[in-house]
């Protein structure tokens, strides 16, 4: 595990798969412990999720459900600012324990307004589950219930996560070189 270039930019290696795996086995024992039973119902957010997500979920023996979403942010037309919209969530939450799955959360706006839209949707509880967490960005008012690590406010790439949209293949993750 060397020194890396994606796109034009490098990146030194910063968290190995070996330890992704060690914590991923963690969250999904603490999520077996709380909610085996419950049939909750995991929310993936795509495109970054999908990685920790599938390893997450081949790791609970107990019945769930796994959906995904996709955020679309646009400008209201009769209200200032910008909207935020779930795309792809078909299921019926009414009653139902969520989880929602992050690779990673920064500024905890773009969650915030998820969960807000979860809960309008009649969901019994929504809990979140995070890889990776900037606690130096983070503006949220929101707990994370299941958090792999707590990370500086450093650009990084890999499982899952992508510069420009290249690097989400990478096994391991990598950080931002100061001489990118
Ligand atoms: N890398 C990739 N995507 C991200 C990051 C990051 O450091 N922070 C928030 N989204
Ligand atoms: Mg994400």
């Amino acid at each position: 595990m060397g020194k890396i270039q994606v796109g034009d930019k490098h990146f030194i290696p910063f968290i190995t798969a070996q330890l992704i795996r060690q914590e991923v086995d963690r969250i999904a024992l603490e999520i077996s412990r709380d909610l085996a039973g419950t049939r909750p119902v995991f929310i993936s957010v795509l495109n970054g999720a999908f990685v920790f997500t599938a390893d997450l979920v081949r790791r609970l023996r107990f019945d769930c459900q796994i959906s995904f979403i996709k955020l679309a942010s646009y400008s209201g037309s009769t209200s200032t600012g910008q909207v935020t919209e779930l795309v792809g969530l078909n299921e019926d939450l009414t009653g139902r324990q969520v989880v929602v799955v992050e690779d990673i959360i920064d500024t905890g706006i773009t969650m915030g307004k998820i969960i807000d839209i979860l809960r309008g949707k009649g969901a019994s509880e929504v809990r979140i589950a995070a890889l990776l967490f900037k606690p130096d960005a983070f503006m949220g008012h929101f707990r994370i219930d299941y958090l792999g690590f707590s990370i500086p406010n450093e650009f990084i790439v890999g499982y899952g996560l992508d510069y420009n949209g290249l690097g989400r293949n990478l096994p391991d993750i990598y950080q931002i070189t100061d001489e990118s």
